[in-house]
C-alpha cells in the first residue's frame, strides 16, 4: 500500500517522541541501520543519551506548542533541505474510567495525543506535499480500535489518530507520500510501567521498534503488533455490540 523500502542508509528520519520507550528504540535501531536522524521530545538530556555518539541532531520541544514544532521543522530544512520520514511517536497515557473522570487530565490527553499530533502535521505537511515524496507514520494504539475499560479518554485520542491516518492515506498517497498507521499492543515502556494489571502479549520496546521498521520496509499501511494479540482485537471490533460488551466484561473482569 506504500512503496517498499530496501535500505535505511542515508534516509532522513525525524522521530518525534524519541527520548524513551518505543521512540528511543526506533532511534537506536535506525542509527545502527545508517539513517540520518533528528530526535525530538521534551527531555533534551534523554535525547542526547539516545543519540549517544551517533551523528544525530537533537531538537527538543513540546509537541503541544505549535510554534516550537515549526521552529524545529525550519532548523531541519536548513540542515537537510528535505525529510524522508516523520515518525510521530510522542504520546501519553492515563488510566481513567467514568467513575474517576478528571476533566483536566482528559484535556491533557487530548492536547498531547491528538492536538500535539496535529501540530506535527501542520509543520510537516507543506514540506511533504512540496517534495511529492517521503512519508509520515503516526503511533496510535489498538486501544483506539474500540472502547475499552480504563481507556476512557486515551482510547478516543487514539481512535481519532486511526481515523486521521485513514484520511491522510486517501489524501496523501495519490500525491506520492507514504502514510503509516502504527497500532501497538502492550509494550514494556515507562508508559505502561504504572499499569497494575497483567498485560497480555506484552513485548519489549526493541521488538516493537523492529516490527515498525519491518512494516515500513514492507510498505504496509496498518502496522500492528504483536499480531497474536492485535488480530483478536481487530476481530472483536467486528462483533455486534451485545456480544462485544459481554466478551470485554468477561475477559477483563471490568
Ligand atoms: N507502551 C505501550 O504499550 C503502547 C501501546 C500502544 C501505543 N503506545 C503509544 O506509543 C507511543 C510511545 O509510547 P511509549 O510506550 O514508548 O511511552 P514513553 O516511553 O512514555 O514515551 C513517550 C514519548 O513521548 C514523548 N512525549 C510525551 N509528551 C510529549 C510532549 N508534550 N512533547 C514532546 N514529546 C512528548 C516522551 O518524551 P518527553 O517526556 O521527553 O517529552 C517520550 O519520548 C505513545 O504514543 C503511546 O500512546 C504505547
Amino acid at each position: 500500500m506504500n512503496p517498499k523500502l530496501k535500505d535505511w542508509r542515508g534516509q532522513r528520519v525525524w522521530i518525534i517522541g524519541a527520548s524513551s520507550g518505543i521512540g528511543a528504540e526506533l532511534a537506536r535501531e535506525l542509527i545502527k541501520r545508517g539513517a540520518k536522524l533528528v530526535l525530538s521530545a521534551r527531555n533534551a538530556e534523554s535525547l542526547q543519551l539516545v543519540a549517544a555518539d551517533a551523528d544525530a541532531l537533537v531538537l527538543p520541544f513540546d509537541i503541544t506548542h505549535a510554534n516550537e514544532v515549526l521552529a524545529a521543522r525550519d532548523e531541519i530544512l536548513a540542515k537537510w533541505s528535505g525529510i524522508d520520514l516523520v515518525l510521530v511517536v510522542a504520546g501519553t497515557y492515563q488510566k481513567m474510567r467514568a467513575d474517576n473522570f478528571d476533566l483536566g487530565a482528559a484535556k491533557q490527553l487530548v492536547e498531547t495525543n491528538l492536538n500535539g499530533t496535529l501540530n506535527c502535521l501542520n509543520a510537516v505537511l507543506p514540506t511533504l506535499l512540496a517534495q511529492g515524496q517521503g512519508g509520515i507514520g503516526i503511533v496510535a494504539s489498538v486501544a483506539g480500535l474500540s472502547g475499552l475499560p480504563q481507556a476512557l479518554i486515551y482510547g478516543p485520542t487514539k481512535a481519532a489518530l486511526i481515523n486521521l491516518c485513514e484520511s491522510l492515506y486517501l489524501d496523501l498517497r495519490p500525491q506520492g507520500i507514504a502514510v503509516y498507521l502504527i497500532n501497538p499492543g502492550f509494550v514494556a515502556t515507562p508508559l505502561t510501567a504504572k499499569n497494575d494489571f497483567a498485560m497480555p502479549a506484552l513485548i519489549s520496546a526493541e521488538v516493537a521498534a523492529q516490527e515498525i521498521l519491518r512494516g515500513i520496509e514492507r510498505g504496509e499501511f496498518h502496522i500492528h503488533f504483536p499480531r497474536r494479540f492485535t488480530n483478536w482485537l481487530r476481530l472483536l471490533r467486528l462483533l455486534p455490540y451485545r456480544l462485544y460488551f459481554w466478551l470485554i466484561h468477561k475477559v477483563t473482569g471490568l
